[in-house]
Protein backbone atom coordinates (compact mmCIF):
# COMPACT_ATOMS: atom_id res chain seq x y z
CA UNK A 1 0.00 0.00 0.00
CA UNK A 2 0.74 4.00 -0.38
CA UNK A 3 1.84 4.60 3.20
CA UNK A 4 0.26 5.46 6.42
CA UNK A 5 -0.84 8.99 6.06
CA UNK A 6 -1.03 8.68 2.72
CA UNK A 7 -4.25 6.13 3.12
CA UNK A 8 -5.33 8.37 6.13
CA UNK A 9 -6.07 11.72 3.56
CA UNK A 10 -7.35 9.51 1.25
CA UNK A 11 -10.31 8.14 3.22
CA UNK A 12 -10.64 11.52 4.55
CA UNK A 13 -8.92 12.34 8.08
CA UNK A 14 -6.06 15.11 8.37
CA UNK A 15 -3.08 13.05 9.50
CA UNK A 16 -1.55 9.22 10.33
CA UNK A 17 1.30 11.03 12.43
CA UNK A 18 4.20 10.05 15.08
CA UNK A 19 5.93 11.40 18.27
CA UNK A 20 9.78 11.93 18.16
CA UNK A 21 12.28 13.37 20.20
CA UNK A 22 15.45 15.54 19.69
CA UNK A 23 17.68 12.98 20.60
CA UNK A 24 16.37 10.63 17.86
CA UNK A 25 17.17 12.81 15.21
CA UNK A 26 20.68 12.23 15.07
CA UNK A 27 19.44 9.04 13.75
CA UNK A 28 19.55 8.91 9.90
CA UNK A 29 17.52 5.84 9.01
CA UNK A 30 15.37 6.73 11.74
CA UNK A 31 15.10 10.28 10.48
CA UNK A 32 14.09 9.20 6.90
CA UNK A 33 11.16 7.08 7.79
CA UNK A 34 10.12 9.52 9.85
CA UNK A 35 9.90 12.59 6.95
CA UNK A 36 8.56 10.07 4.57
CA UNK A 37 5.23 12.23 4.72
CA UNK A 38 3.35 9.56 2.96
CA UNK A 39 4.06 7.52 5.87
CA UNK A 40 3.40 10.51 8.36
CA UNK A 41 1.36 13.30 8.03
CA UNK A 42 2.22 14.88 11.55
CA UNK A 43 4.92 15.03 14.27
CA UNK A 44 4.23 15.44 17.99
CA UNK A 45 7.36 16.88 20.00
CA UNK A 46 7.81 14.07 23.09
CA UNK A 47 9.34 16.19 25.39
CA UNK A 48 10.70 19.47 24.16
CA UNK A 49 7.89 21.76 24.26
CA UNK A 50 6.86 20.67 27.99
CA UNK A 51 7.16 24.04 30.45
CA UNK A 52 10.47 22.90 31.88
CA UNK A 53 11.65 22.63 27.98
CA UNK A 54 10.47 26.31 26.72
CA UNK A 55 10.30 28.68 29.79
CA UNK A 56 13.04 27.22 31.99
CA UNK A 57 13.56 30.78 33.96
CA UNK A 58 10.44 32.80 34.59
CA UNK A 59 9.95 34.77 31.48
CA UNK A 60 12.48 33.61 29.43
CA UNK A 61 11.77 31.52 27.00
CA UNK A 62 13.39 29.03 24.63
CA UNK A 63 12.34 27.61 21.89
CA UNK A 64 15.42 25.93 20.40
CA UNK A 65 13.86 22.44 20.50
CA UNK A 66 10.83 22.61 19.96
CA UNK A 67 11.74 24.12 16.95
CA UNK A 68 14.30 21.87 15.80
CA UNK A 69 11.00 19.49 15.22
CA UNK A 70 9.30 22.12 14.02
CA UNK A 71 11.83 22.82 11.05
CA UNK A 72 11.61 19.27 10.45
CA UNK A 73 7.89 19.04 9.96
CA UNK A 74 7.54 21.95 7.89
CA UNK A 75 10.45 20.94 5.90
CA UNK A 76 8.62 17.84 5.09
CA UNK A 77 5.19 19.51 5.04
CA UNK A 78 3.92 18.20 8.10
CA UNK A 79 1.06 19.42 10.38
CA UNK A 80 2.17 20.00 14.26
CA UNK A 81 0.68 19.30 17.21
CA UNK A 82 1.70 21.11 20.55
CA UNK A 83 2.69 19.38 23.00
CA UNK A 84 1.76 20.54 25.68
CA UNK A 85 0.72 23.92 27.82
CA UNK A 86 -0.27 23.20 31.11
CA UNK A 87 0.47 20.14 32.63
CA UNK A 88 1.23 18.34 36.03
CA UNK A 89 4.24 17.26 35.07
CA UNK A 90 7.60 18.65 33.71
CA UNK A 91 7.64 22.01 35.16
CA UNK A 92 10.77 24.18 35.63
CA UNK A 93 11.86 24.21 39.71
CA UNK A 94 11.06 27.79 39.62
CA UNK A 95 7.00 27.07 38.96
CA UNK A 96 7.00 24.12 41.37
CA UNK A 97 8.96 25.39 43.94
CA UNK A 98 7.80 29.54 44.23
CA UNK A 99 4.90 30.25 45.96
CA UNK A 100 2.29 32.34 43.65
CA UNK A 101 -0.99 33.39 44.68
CA UNK A 102 -3.70 33.09 42.48
CA UNK A 103 -3.48 36.52 40.37
CA UNK A 104 0.15 35.69 40.03
CA UNK A 105 -0.23 31.91 38.83
CA UNK A 106 -3.02 34.10 36.64
CA UNK A 107 -0.50 35.60 34.69
CA UNK A 108 2.12 32.82 34.73
CA UNK A 109 -0.20 30.48 32.69
CA UNK A 110 -1.65 33.09 30.36
CA UNK A 111 1.97 34.04 29.58
CA UNK A 112 3.16 30.51 29.22
CA UNK A 113 0.38 29.35 27.19
CA UNK A 114 -0.24 32.73 25.16
CA UNK A 115 3.86 33.17 24.35
CA UNK A 116 3.77 29.27 23.07
CA UNK A 117 0.88 29.14 20.89
CA UNK A 118 1.84 32.43 19.74
CA UNK A 119 5.14 31.02 18.18
CA UNK A 120 3.84 28.36 17.10
CA UNK A 121 1.04 27.74 15.71
CA UNK A 122 -1.40 24.52 14.21
CA UNK A 123 -3.13 21.94 17.09
CA UNK A 124 -2.32 22.28 20.60
CA UNK A 125 -2.60 19.69 23.95
CA UNK A 126 -3.23 23.35 25.73
CA UNK A 127 -4.78 21.32 29.07
CA UNK A 128 -3.00 18.41 29.76
CA UNK A 129 -4.21 15.00 31.71
CA UNK A 130 -6.20 17.16 34.31
CA UNK A 131 -7.99 14.36 35.74
CA UNK A 132 -7.72 11.50 38.22
CA UNK A 133 -8.77 8.02 37.14
CA UNK A 134 -12.00 8.42 39.19
CA UNK A 135 -12.44 11.70 37.60
CA UNK A 136 -11.78 14.28 40.07
CA UNK A 137 -9.47 16.93 39.40
CA UNK A 138 -5.07 16.55 39.71
CA UNK A 139 -3.71 17.44 43.01
CA UNK A 140 -1.29 19.98 41.56
CA UNK A 141 0.01 23.76 41.81
CA UNK A 142 -2.59 24.68 39.34
CA UNK A 143 -5.44 23.36 40.75
CA UNK A 144 -4.70 23.82 43.99
CA UNK A 145 -4.20 27.59 43.48
CA UNK A 146 -6.85 28.44 41.03
CA UNK A 147 -9.28 25.58 41.14
CA UNK A 148 -10.72 24.75 37.80
CA UNK A 149 -10.04 27.98 36.41
CA UNK A 150 -6.90 27.52 35.41
CA UNK A 151 -8.53 25.54 32.45
CA UNK A 152 -10.46 28.52 30.73
CA UNK A 153 -7.50 30.69 31.75
CA UNK A 154 -4.81 29.18 29.18
CA UNK A 155 -7.82 28.37 26.75
CA UNK A 156 -8.54 32.02 26.71
CA UNK A 157 -4.70 32.69 26.10
CA UNK A 158 -4.10 30.35 23.59
CA UNK A 159 -7.22 31.29 21.67
CA UNK A 160 -6.06 34.80 22.40
CA UNK A 161 -2.79 34.46 20.98
CA UNK A 162 -3.87 32.15 17.61
CA UNK A 163 -7.39 31.88 16.96
CA UNK A 164 -6.90 29.67 14.32
CA UNK A 165 -4.82 26.82 16.45
CA UNK A 166 -6.95 23.83 17.50
CA UNK A 167 -6.89 23.74 21.17
CA UNK A 168 -7.20 20.91 23.01
CA UNK A 169 -7.56 19.07 25.80
CA UNK A 170 -5.74 15.41 25.89
CA UNK A 171 -6.02 12.56 28.84
CA UNK A 172 -5.19 9.28 29.12
CA UNK A 173 -8.03 6.47 30.50
CA UNK A 174 -10.97 8.66 28.88
CA UNK A 175 -10.90 6.50 25.73
CA UNK A 176 -13.94 4.53 27.23
CA UNK A 177 -16.62 5.51 28.91
CA UNK A 178 -16.87 5.61 32.24
CA UNK A 179 -16.18 8.37 35.24
CA UNK A 180 -13.09 9.78 34.00
CA UNK A 181 -14.47 10.34 30.68
CA UNK A 182 -17.58 11.67 32.18
CA UNK A 183 -15.56 14.48 33.92
CA UNK A 184 -14.38 15.56 30.42
CA UNK A 185 -17.65 15.40 29.25
CA UNK A 186 -18.50 17.88 31.67
CA UNK A 187 -15.70 19.85 31.85
CA UNK A 188 -16.73 20.70 27.96
CA UNK A 189 -20.20 21.06 28.64
CA UNK A 190 -19.29 23.85 31.27
CA UNK A 191 -16.67 25.62 28.92
CA UNK A 192 -18.79 25.37 26.39
CA UNK A 193 -21.55 27.68 27.84
CA UNK A 194 -18.82 29.85 29.35
CA UNK A 195 -17.82 30.90 25.93
CA UNK A 196 -14.41 29.49 26.37
CA UNK A 197 -13.19 27.80 23.09
CA UNK A 198 -12.03 24.44 23.20
CA UNK A 199 -12.49 22.72 19.59
CA UNK A 200 -11.24 18.82 20.71
CA UNK A 201 -10.05 16.02 23.01
CA UNK A 202 -7.28 13.89 22.56
CA UNK A 203 -7.40 10.15 23.36
CA UNK A 204 -4.02 9.47 24.33
CA UNK A 205 -4.49 5.39 23.43
CA UNK A 206 -1.72 3.88 25.74
CA UNK A 207 -3.00 0.53 25.79
CA UNK A 208 -2.28 -2.83 26.46
CA UNK A 209 -2.15 -5.79 23.82
CA UNK A 210 -5.21 -7.84 24.14
CA UNK A 211 -6.69 -5.20 26.95
CA UNK A 212 -8.28 -2.52 24.33
CA UNK A 213 -11.09 -1.03 25.55
CA UNK A 214 -14.26 -2.04 24.28
CA UNK A 215 -16.06 1.36 23.76
CA UNK A 216 -13.86 3.97 22.02
CA UNK A 217 -15.56 3.96 18.98
CA UNK A 218 -19.26 5.09 21.25
CA UNK A 219 -17.11 7.14 23.43
CA UNK A 220 -15.31 9.19 20.67
CA UNK A 221 -19.29 9.76 19.34
CA UNK A 222 -20.59 10.64 22.72
CA UNK A 223 -17.82 13.97 23.05
CA UNK A 224 -18.30 14.83 19.33
CA UNK A 225 -22.04 15.14 19.71
CA UNK A 226 -21.02 18.02 22.61
CA UNK A 227 -19.44 20.06 19.72
CA UNK A 228 -16.07 18.88 19.94
CA UNK A 229 -13.63 16.57 17.73
CA UNK A 230 -11.30 13.90 18.84
CA UNK A 231 -8.21 12.88 18.06
CA UNK A 232 -5.89 9.57 18.93
CA UNK A 233 -2.82 11.24 20.15
CA UNK A 234 -0.43 9.13 21.91
CA UNK A 235 -1.63 5.41 20.59
CA UNK A 236 0.95 2.63 21.19
CA UNK A 237 0.34 -0.89 22.28
CA UNK A 238 2.31 -2.44 25.02
CA UNK A 239 2.93 -6.21 25.85
CA UNK A 240 4.83 -8.35 28.41
CA UNK A 241 8.22 -9.34 27.02
CA UNK A 242 9.16 -11.59 25.28
CA UNK A 243 7.17 -10.78 22.22
CA UNK A 244 5.62 -14.14 20.77
CA UNK A 245 4.33 -14.27 17.17
CA UNK A 246 0.68 -14.98 19.15
CA UNK A 247 1.43 -11.78 21.10
CA UNK A 248 2.54 -9.84 17.41
CA UNK A 249 -0.65 -11.24 15.84
CA UNK A 250 -3.02 -10.06 18.73
CA UNK A 251 -1.38 -6.27 18.67
CA UNK A 252 -1.95 -5.46 14.65
CA UNK A 253 -5.57 -7.03 15.80
CA UNK A 254 -5.62 -4.12 18.69
CA UNK A 255 -3.88 -1.55 16.48
CA UNK A 256 -6.66 -2.84 13.75
CA UNK A 257 -9.49 -2.26 16.36
CA UNK A 258 -8.67 1.22 17.73
CA UNK A 259 -7.39 2.80 14.29
CA UNK A 260 -10.98 1.37 13.22
CA UNK A 261 -12.72 3.61 15.35
CA UNK A 262 -11.49 6.42 14.60
CA UNK A 263 -12.16 6.01 11.21
CA UNK A 264 -15.39 5.11 11.77
CA UNK A 265 -16.26 8.72 13.70
CA UNK A 266 -16.48 11.80 11.18
CA UNK A 267 -15.43 13.66 14.16
CA UNK A 268 -12.43 11.94 14.92
CA UNK A 269 -9.73 14.18 13.00
CA UNK A 270 -6.10 12.10 13.31
CA UNK A 271 -3.78 9.33 14.40
CA UNK A 272 -0.53 9.80 16.19
CA UNK A 273 1.47 6.78 17.53
CA UNK A 274 3.98 7.64 20.34
CA UNK A 275 6.85 7.40 18.38
CA UNK A 276 6.80 4.84 15.63
CA UNK A 277 9.32 2.43 16.42
CA UNK A 278 10.28 0.34 19.51
CA UNK A 279 13.92 1.96 19.51
CA UNK A 280 12.58 5.05 20.84
CA UNK A 281 9.54 4.05 22.34
CA UNK A 282 8.81 5.64 26.44
CA UNK A 283 7.63 2.13 27.75
CA UNK A 284 10.50 -0.23 28.73
CA UNK A 285 11.87 2.55 31.06
CA UNK A 286 8.37 3.17 32.78
CA UNK A 287 6.72 -0.48 32.92
CA UNK A 288 9.45 -2.41 33.47
CA UNK A 289 9.33 -5.94 31.58
CA UNK A 290 7.51 -4.56 29.04
CA UNK A 291 7.70 -2.87 25.56
CA UNK A 292 7.61 -3.89 21.41
CA UNK A 293 4.80 -1.38 21.93
CA UNK A 294 5.01 0.39 18.16
CA UNK A 295 4.46 -0.46 15.22
CA UNK A 296 7.86 -0.90 13.90
CA UNK A 297 10.14 -3.14 15.83
CA UNK A 298 13.61 -1.72 16.94
CA UNK A 299 15.97 -2.00 13.77
CA UNK A 300 13.21 0.16 12.24
CA UNK A 301 11.47 -3.34 10.57
CA UNK A 302 7.17 -2.84 9.76
CA UNK A 303 5.80 -5.21 12.76
CA UNK A 304 2.64 -7.15 11.90
CA UNK A 305 0.88 -3.84 13.68
CA UNK A 306 1.57 -2.18 10.83
CA UNK A 307 -0.40 -4.16 8.68
CA UNK A 308 -3.75 -3.78 11.36
CA UNK A 309 -3.37 -0.08 10.84
CA UNK A 310 -2.61 0.01 7.47
CA UNK A 311 -6.24 -2.63 6.84
CA UNK A 312 -8.33 -0.54 9.44
CA UNK A 313 -7.10 2.79 7.19
CA UNK A 314 -8.37 1.42 4.07
CA UNK A 315 -11.69 0.36 5.80
O1 LIG B 1 16.29 15.52 29.72
C1 LIG B 1 16.77 14.61 30.74
C2 LIG B 1 18.24 14.36 30.55
O2 LIG B 1 18.94 15.55 30.73
C3 LIG B 1 18.67 13.29 31.57
O3 LIG B 1 20.01 12.98 31.37
C4 LIG B 1 17.82 12.05 31.41
C5 LIG B 1 18.17 10.98 32.44
O4 LIG B 1 17.02 10.43 33.03
O5 LIG B 1 16.47 12.39 31.59
C6 LIG B 1 16.03 13.31 30.62
O6 LIG B 1 14.67 13.59 30.84
C7 LIG B 1 13.77 12.56 30.49
C8 LIG B 1 12.86 13.09 29.40
O7 LIG B 1 11.84 12.14 29.11
C9 LIG B 1 13.60 13.39 28.10
O8 LIG B 1 14.18 12.21 27.60
C10 LIG B 1 12.96 12.21 31.72
O9 LIG B 1 13.79 11.59 32.69
C11 LIG B 1 11.82 11.28 31.33
O10 LIG B 1 10.99 11.09 32.48
C12 LIG B 1 11.02 11.89 30.22
O11 LIG B 1 10.00 10.98 29.89
C13 LIG B 1 8.96 11.49 29.06
C14 LIG B 1 7.67 11.52 29.85
O12 LIG B 1 6.60 11.90 29.00
C15 LIG B 1 7.70 12.51 30.99
O13 LIG B 1 7.76 13.82 30.49
C16 LIG B 1 8.84 10.57 27.87
O14 LIG B 1 10.01 10.69 27.06
C17 LIG B 1 7.61 10.96 27.04
O15 LIG B 1 7.41 9.99 26.03
C18 LIG B 1 6.39 10.97 27.96
O16 LIG B 1 5.27 11.36 27.22
C19 LIG B 1 4.02 11.41 27.94
C20 LIG B 1 3.24 12.60 27.40
O17 LIG B 1 3.99 13.78 27.49
C21 LIG B 1 1.90 12.74 28.13
N1 LIG B 1 1.17 11.51 28.09
C22 LIG B 1 1.87 10.31 28.55
C23 LIG B 1 3.18 10.15 27.77
C24 LIG B 1 3.91 8.89 28.21
O18 LIG B 1 4.31 8.97 29.53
Amino acid sequence: IAGLNAVAQAAGKKYFGSATDNPELTDTAYVAILSDNTQFGQLTPGNSMKWYATEPEQGTFDFTGGQQIVSLAQQNKQLMRGHNCVWYNELPSWLTSGTFNATELTSIVSTHCGTIVGHWKDSWDIINEPFNDDGTWRSDVFYNTLGSDFVSVALNAASAADPSTKLYMNDYNIENPGVKATAMQNLVKSLKSAGVKIDGIGFESHFIVGEIPADIQQNMEAFVALGVEVSITELDIRMTLPSTDALLEQQKQDYQTVISACMAVEGCAGMTIWDYTDKYSWVPSTFSGQGAACPWDENLVKKPAYDGIAAALQG
